[in-house]
């Protein structure tokens, strides 16, 4: 299985760098669709339009709509969550009947479950008592494929960051990783909000998150194509488990 990863496009009209922000997601998604063999889903793990507004979903679904591949959405703290919920695929509902935004794919070899990190207070990640007994349960469910799970916030320490912790506490991250133990079918976590390439691990399994595909938002340091393209994450499950940084429109 084959998964393409997208994340923080940003997407705001009234960004002074609007339009190329909203070329490079378009840049992302004819990449995308030209890979051979093509991805069987892609994900974008949140902030897909900055501080969501209808309108701006809607420009973000005129260009995420021409993906050949189904695509699922993690909430980011400047998404919408009813708006992702609204207008996304979000699989199986896990919490129905509340405001998160978690959910499975379960129709994939490889299973998909998307966590909800937003925090009531702050942009940071949060992951309440709640939330992290439905992970818990959800896990318990299905234990003989393996599972991704895709968040928006990175439950890692990211030293190279200014902002290195990325949840309002590492409570929060506790919980995640306390209901991921004993789970062995969880076999990687794909996250977003850094803006940067970072790696680390949660409850054993390694962690990941990708760069902004807003050129002017993402840190870290870029180089050659690389520099003024946007770059995206694909995924390759086969056996072993292959992360690539793909730079978009490079043959
Ligand atoms: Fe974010």
């Amino acid at each position: 299985m084959i998964i393409a990863q997208i994340s923080d496009s940003h997407l705001d009209p009234e960004a002074p760098n609007a339009v190329a922000r909203l070329h490079a997601l378009e840049r992302c998604v004819a990449d995308i669709n030209r890979l051979d063999p093509g991805p069987d889903a892609v994900i974008h793990t949140g902030d897909i339009t900055h501080n969501g507004t209808p309108e701006k979903y809607d420009t973000a679904l005129r260009v995420l709509g021409q993906l050949r591949a189904p695509l699922h959405v993690a909430a980011g703290n400047r998404d919408d969550r009813a708006l992702i919920a609204a207008n996304f695929d979000t699989g199986r509902d896990l919490m129905p009947g509340t405001p998160f935004v978690q959910y499975s794919i379960d129709s994939y070899p490889v299973r998909l479950i998307a966590l909800d990190t937003l925090s009531e207070t702050s942009n940071l990640g949060d992951f309440c008592d709640v939330r992290a007994r439905n992970l818990k349960r959800s896990l318990a469910e299905d234990a003989s494929k393996p599972t991704a799970l895709f968040m928006h916030h990175p439950p890692f320490e990211i030293p190279q960051s200014k902002f290195r912790f990325q949840f309002d506490d590492w409570d929060g991250v506790a919980r995640m990783a306390e209901a991921m133990e004993g789970h062995g079918q969880v076999v990687r976590v794909f996250t977003g909000h850094a803006h940067r390439d970072a790696s680390g691990m949660i409850a054993g399994v390694p962690a990941q998150s990708v760069p902004s595909v807003a050129i002017d938002l993402r840190l870290g340091t870029y180089s050659g194509a690389a520099e003024a393209a946007p770059v995206y994450f694909i995924h390759r499950f086969d056996g072993r488990i292959i992360t690539e940084t793909r730079i978009a429109d490079q043959v």
